[in-house]
């Protein structure tokens, strides 16, 4: 039979006879988890028996460490006649006694002949009799107080004396003791002095003992406890691994913030003042700050004139009175696209690849498939040679990264490209819309003076998460829900 070294430690151990853990593990020179576990594995080997006793410990309760402390009622209320002289149960709760205890106190009193009652002017009188000798009961209080003991080591006369005074507590403790089967008897008679190796030790190498000992065996098999330790966020991992997709790409990571002007967020995006997007119900405004000015004056002057009329671009423009004061609004970025158009208008001259990573904010109700706040991936390129072919190319590239390899696209509507189209990524059987993308349109970029294409996209982060963790509530993401976030991959 195999038996690691720890195994033979335990069972050595257990030779003259069964042994508590700790016991077991000292004699064994092992720790107690260590004796524990070997213990345990003898015990599957049919080597060893672990016993459970169980035993009746009696102990005290809060008020059974008081009285411990400063002494039973009767034992103070003596003390103190013996200082003042007789009195009242009236006086004793207003001495050394609290109304409770006074209440009872006369009874034991009496019963122990401490002290005899007679009458004086406010009531019955308690008077000392000039002897308290210690029952049974004050050192068995002073012996419960060091923490409960075994019942059956208690002297039974004294248990009944604390019994009817509601100040003990009863419990119950296990206590293992490991012992050898016979089968576990006869392994050791064969094991005599036979010994396994561990650890090499350097001075094994240099005696040579370890040529003429024999090592344990292991078994690389056995499984291990998983161990417990910090991770990171799932989602936090997600957006590494998307971060590393597009650097890899190319791409350079931009950043913005969550408050921008509707101006940024819209009106550069060439998205009409009266798009229902624009409404209370959908877009998250801000009291404070409520507006922002703007200060690219010619930029405004631009976007202006692409809304009203087309500008230069040929288009005709939207066709009403922009106005000023809705494009200073303050919001909460509702995409961020808001980002990639701030960017290009700083960054007009190709090329451009850069992407953003970023939390957005919609008017939207929280359910299993939507959430208020989620995050975008957001990226352009702007580049000569960009085409709608190259666009495609490049999302299918990089969720085939993410581990999608089946990606369509569908026509679609954005005021700010043309053309436009939903991704779409297969998941089992069917096909779940992704994001937004297409080529932005000249009254995007004209006003910035661009005229190069330049290729979008707007793509959802979390549901692209749910679909990799197996989830079905996309809230699971943000419950902090410490089982699934230990074990989330
Ligand atoms: N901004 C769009 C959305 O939030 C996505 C998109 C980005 C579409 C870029 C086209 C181009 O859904």
């Amino acid at each position: 039979m195999d038996l690691s070294s720890n195994e033979r430690k335990v069972l050595r151990a257990l030779a003259g006879g069964p042994l508590a853990p700790p016991v077991a593990a000292e004699s064994a020179g092992l720790g107690e988890q260590e004796a524990v576990s070997a213990a345990s594995w003898l015990r599957t080997k049919g080597l060893a028996g672990i016993e459970e006793a169980m035993t009746e410990m009696v102990g005290l309760n809060d008020e059974g460490l008081r009285y411990a402390e400063s002494g039973l009622p009767e034992r103070r209320a003596v003390a103190w006649l013996a200082e003042q002289g007789p009195a009242t149960v009236e006086q004793l709760a207003a001495g050394p006694l609290t109304a409770d205890e006074a209440h009872i106190v006369i009874g034991w009193l009496r019963r122990k002949r401490w002290a005899t009652l007679g009458k004086g002017e406010g009531g019955i009188l308690l008077k000392p009799t000039g002897d308290a000798p210690e029952g049974a009961d004050e050192p068995l209080l002073r012996q419960l107080a060091s923490g409960a003991q075994p019942i059956d080591s208690l002297e039974p006369e004294a248990l009944k004396l604390l019994q009817g005074r509601q100040i003990l507590q009863r419990s119950q403790q296990v206590a293992r003791t490991f012992s050898l089967t016979d089968a576990g008897r006869a392994v050791l008679v064969e094991l005599g002095d036979d010994e396994l190796l561990g650890e090499v030790t350097p001075e094994m190498l240099q005696s040579g003992a370890w040529r003429k000992g024999r090592f344990q065996r292991y078994s690389l098999e056995t499984q291990a406890e998983p161990a417990q330790q910090a991770t990171l966020h799932p989602l936090t991992k997600f957006t590494e691994e998307i971060r590393g997709i597009f650097l890899q790409m190319g791409f350079t990571e931009i950043e913005g913030d969550y408050v921008e002007s509707a101006f940024w967020n819209m009106d550069a995006l060439f998205i009409p003042q009266d798009h229902p997007a624009r409404e209370l119900q959908d877009t998250l405004y801000l009291d404070d700050p409520k507006s922002f000015l703007l200060d690219d004056e010619a930029a405004v002057e631009a976007v202006k004139a692409v809304h009203e009329t087309g500008g230069d671009t040929g288009s005709t423009g939207w066709r009403y009175d922009w106005s000023r004061e809705v494009a200073q609004q303050a919001l909460l970025r509702t995409h961020t696209t808001v980002n990639t158009i701030r960017y290009l208008s700083e960054h007009p001259e190709p090329p451009v690849r850069v992407f953003a990573v970023g939390r957005v904010f919609r008017r939207e109700a929280l359910d299993a498939t939507h959430l208020p706040e989620f995050t975008q991936v957001e990226g352009i390129i702007m580049e000569e040679e960009a085409s709608f072919g190259m666009l495609i190319g490049v999302l299918k590239e990089f969720y085939r990264r993410m581990g999608f390899p089946d990606v369509r696209v569908r026509p679609a509507y954005f005021p700010y490209t043309e053309p436009s189209m939903e991704v779409e990524v297969k998941f089992g059987d069917s096909w779940l819309e992704l994001g937004g993308s297409g080529i932005f349109r000249p009254e995007v970029t004209a006003p910035f003076g661009i005229d190069t294409p330049v290729l979008a996209w707007g793509l959802g982060l979390e549901r692209l998460a749910m679909l990799r963790l197996g989830l079905k509530d996309i809230r699971m993401l943000y419950q902090s829900d410490l089982e699934w976030l230990k074990t989330a991959r």
